[in-house]
């Protein structure tokens, strides 16, 4: 079982680009990013675990100022030139940087969106939710998709297996409940993109 951490994801992302690079620049939105986020007033968002970058890109085209982290090199250059392709008005909102999300922690209270999706956690799950939560500014909104390992409709194990991503109940039992409301937290079919099911949580930061 591969360990999901920075070579795994380089030698990924290498491969993948080399073979559908022009697929990848292409991919349209998260789903669920779009149907929960789509209403929120722009501001300042954090997309953590960006990977190809387009949920970065759909957010700066949407009015967002995205800082996008990811530890990957080559995906991040891919999500710049991407950027760069859809003119001036996405690439200058958008700060990419490379960074290790074991560790990294956002700008306390800045961020009027934080979003993480689908990004294997190494340590605790409680800690990483707590950590990515602290840079929610006071109304803000906190986004997390985590693909669950196994389909409970079949018990098959699917894309995820071996990784350990964020689920409901995790998310919920990491958050202050008196400074948070939680307006989505639920598995969802992953009808779109693959097989088994989604833990999607939105929660707002109480002001
Ligand atoms: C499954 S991809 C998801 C990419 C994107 N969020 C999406 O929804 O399409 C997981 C991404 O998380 C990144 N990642 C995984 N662990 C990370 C870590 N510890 N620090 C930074 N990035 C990480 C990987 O490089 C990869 O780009």
């Amino acid at each position: 079982m591969p360990t999901f951490d920075r070579s795994f994801w380089e030698e990924r992302w290498s491969q993948v680009l080399r073979e559908h690079a022009d697929h990848v620049a292409h991919r349209p939105p998260n789903a669920h990013l779009s149907m929960e986020v789509g209403n929120l007033r722009p501001g300042f968002a954090l997309d953590a675990g960006c990977g190809h970058g387009s949920d970065s890109l759909w957010l700066a085209a949407r009015g967002w100022q995205v800082t996008a982290v990811d530890f990957s090199a080559t995906a991040l250059a891919h999500a710049r030139s991407t950027a760069e392709a859809a003119g001036a008005g996405v690439a200058d909102r958008i700060d990419w940087v490379e960074g290790d999300l074991a560790t990294w922690t956002p700008q306390p209270g800045h961020y009027d969106l934080v979003a993480c999706l689908y990004v294997h956690v190494a340590g605790s799950v409680e800690e990483m939710v707590r950590r990515m939560a602290t840079g929610v500014a006071p109304g803000g909104t906190l986004f997390l998709v985590g693909h669950r390992p196994v389909d409970p409709a079949t018990g098959a194990a699917t894309a995820a297996a071996g990784q350990v991503q964020v689920s409901s109940d995790t998310a919920v039992a990491a958050l202050d409940p008196g400074r948070w409301d939680f307006i989505v937290a639920e598995d969802r079919l992953r009808a779109m993109a693959g097989t088994g099911v989604d833990a999607v949580i939105r929660a707002r930061r109480r002001s």
